[in-house]
């Protein structure tokens, strides 16, 4: 901490080394004026500056008005060029709020954001970081404040954005985001918003696909995905049946059921693929206990977990019913034919690929409404695309020669990967990069306990905080997190003779929880690895020229969406009177 001494001293030698230097550039332009018109230079000494100053014709006599054009324009450019250079020092390394300056974040800058990009993307390969478009240089997050300074994350990065409802989520990440996405791009939401948004640009570099089971966007149905492809190996199907399970497990649930159910979906799943059945045949012989066709096929071809899922299953037929039951209601979503005919396979419509996905620029939109048992399709379908991601990630040493951006709005009740906190920095290092929203940091917490959110918490490179914090403990975190400064506060104390005021310095929290919960709406906290906390303003697509397209193509689709809706409504309401 400075003390008013140190203050002193700093001042004085500002102002001697400013005089000494005002008088310097006075000679110089003096000079140059002077011989510029081919008369002597009087000879640089602090005895021509003080004659200088007490009568100029004296030195300068044979090109006065030269010599003080001369000087005029040279203590001018040094004054441009001082107020210019202490503009940029201000704006590089000066932050009144305390959070992080310019300089603290110099990584996010465009220029060095364009560098790294040109790094991670094969396309960027040999391009100069200079002539980068904005859009190529990495992932939006907001403009630096004060500095109004564009920040962007890399695609080696992991983020995670945590946002009241109507903070800014939509608008300002994950349509930005995906507009920008330069290779594939995996989307989740539970409203059809950033579907709307984005899909006319999308569609223009990629094939655009729909995962719709609810009608969210209330889109005819142009794909199937095959759910059983992704049995084709042990680990593949216990995944698959681990996102139905999630369904049925809860902290305080017997764990037995669940982790039983699981095994049986896992048998069930492995039986399907080697027999080359659908799902509709699992949902059967779920339906079925006495059912052997399924075991039959795996003792053919893996006895041992045959002898695994016989024995879990061929216990007393209460505790088996009670398997089953629970099976069949992790799987509940697909009871619903219009549900079954998206992972049944239908020769009118296109399979959905996550191999080739994974290498295009193609997109993939799962939407599904709040929770509920179709969200573990949704899950189903996103972990295809990462393992798919990843495989193909590890063919092109290492990474995706493309990154494939992950946007998972609402992820905690749409998209409940059990492991995606552990997948986590795994996808990031694939050249996928991953974007979990949610609205608070308990909503983590509810779909992946305490253990899985905080290592997903640690393991983002890139944290977003936005506006409306009401949860006092995660406030009194992040609080913590933006550090502590020394303010100066003055007390008055009356005594007898008068009052007097003193000054002290006090150690405060840089924001304190309060503050964090009272955050300006369009700004956010971001904690960047490596660097102390900054605020950004965030750059909602609505006023950005480059995307102001955005603003027509989605007026268009949520039109359409409207007409759609009102269509079903009225096909449902015939068929309703006709009945
Ligand atoms: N085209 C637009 N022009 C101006 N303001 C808009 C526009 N679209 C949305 N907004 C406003 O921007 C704010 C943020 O909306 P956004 O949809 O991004 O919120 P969100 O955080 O995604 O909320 P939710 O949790 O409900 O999905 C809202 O106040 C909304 O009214
Ligand atoms: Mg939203």
């Amino acid at each position: 901490m400075m003390t008013d001494n140190d203050r002193a001293w700093a001042g004085g030698a500002i102002l001697v080394g400013g005089a000494a230097a005002l008088a310097a550039t006075t000679w110089a332009g003096a000079a140059a004026g002077a011989l510029a018109t081919g008369e002597d230079v009087a000879p640089a000494s602090p005895l021509t500056v003080y004659r200088m100053v007490n009568d100029w014709s004296t030195v300068w006599s044979q090109s006065q008005t030269a010599s003080i054009v001369g000087a005029t324009v040279a203590d001018l450019a040094v004054v441009v060029f001082l107020v210019w250079g202490m503009r940029w020092a201000f704006r590089w390394f000066r932050n009144p709020s305390s959070l992080a300056t310019l300089h603290q974040v110099r990584e996010l800058t465009p220029k060095h954001a364009a560098r790294t990009a040109t790094r991670l993307r094969a396309s960027l390969k040999g391009v100069k970081p200079k002539e980068l478009p904005a859009r190529d240089r990495g992932v939006l997050l907001g403009d630096h404040m004060p500095s109004g300074v564009e920040l962007r994350g890399s695609d080696e990065d992991t983020y995670v954005a945590i946002m009241a409802p109507r903070a800014g989520k939509s608008t300002s990440l994950a349509i930005p985001v995906a507009e920008e996405a330069p290779g594939a791009l995996l989307m989740t939401s539970n409203k059809a918003d950033v579907y709307a948004a984005t899909k006319g640009s999308r569609a223009k570099v990629g094939t655009t696909f729909l995962f719709d089971t609810q009608g969210v966007a209330q889109a005819e149905r142009e794909v199937w995905v095959d759910l059983v492809a992704q049995a084709e190996t042990l680990e593949g199907a216990e995944r698959l049946a681990s996102h139905f399970v999630n369904q049925i497990t809860s902290e305080q649930a017997d764990p037995f059921w669940s982790q039983a159910a699981g095994d049986l979906l896992t048998g069930l799943y492995r039986a399907a693929w080697w027999e080359g059945a659908t799902v509709r045949e699992v949902m059967r012989w779920l339906s079925d206990p006495k059912e052997k066709a399924p075991l039959r096929v795996l003792y053919q071809h893996e006895p041992v977990l045959a002898e695994q899922v016989d024995s879990s299953i061929n216990i007393a037929e209460e505790t088996q019913s009670g398997i089953y039951q629970n099976a069949r209601t992790a799987m509940s979503a697909l009871r619903d034919e219009k549900v079954l005919a998206w992972v049944t396979p239908d020769k009118h419509r296109a399979r959905f690929d996550p191999e080739t996905f994974a290498t295009s620029t193609d997109t993939l939109y799962l939407l599904s409404k709040k929770g509920g048992p179709s969200s573990a399709l949704v899950a189903a379908v996103a972990d295809a695309v990462f393992t798919a991601g990843t495989e193909a990630g590890e063919r092109h040493s290492a990474r995706l020669p493309e990154p494939m951006r992950a946007v998972l709005d609402e992820a905690a009740n749409i998209c409940k990967i059990a492991d995606l906190p552990d997948l986590y920095s795994h996808l990031g290092s694939r050249g996928i990069t991953p974007f979990v929203i949610l609205q608070s940091y308990r909503q983590g917490v509810r779909a992946w306990g305490e253990v899985g959110m905080d290592s997903m918490w640690s393991a983002a490179t890139k944290k977003l905080v936005g506006v409306g914090i009401d949860d006092a403990k995660f406030a009194q975190d992040i609080s913590s997190l933006t550090g502590a400064h020394y303010v100066e506060r003055g007390s008055y104390s009356k005594s007898k003779d008068g009052g007097s005021r003193s000054w002290s310095e006090q150690r405060e929290q840089v924001l304190d929880p309060a503050e964090i919960r009272a955050m300006r709406k369009g700004t956010a906290l971001l904690m960047s690895t490596g660097m102390p906390v900054a605020q950004i303003a965030l750059r909602p697509w609505y006023a950005e020229k480059a995307m102001a397209h955005i603003g027509p193509q989605m007026r268009d689709e949520e039109a359409a969406i409207t007409k759609r809706a009102v269509g079903a409504y009225e096909l449902r309401k015939a068929t309703r009177s006709g009945r």
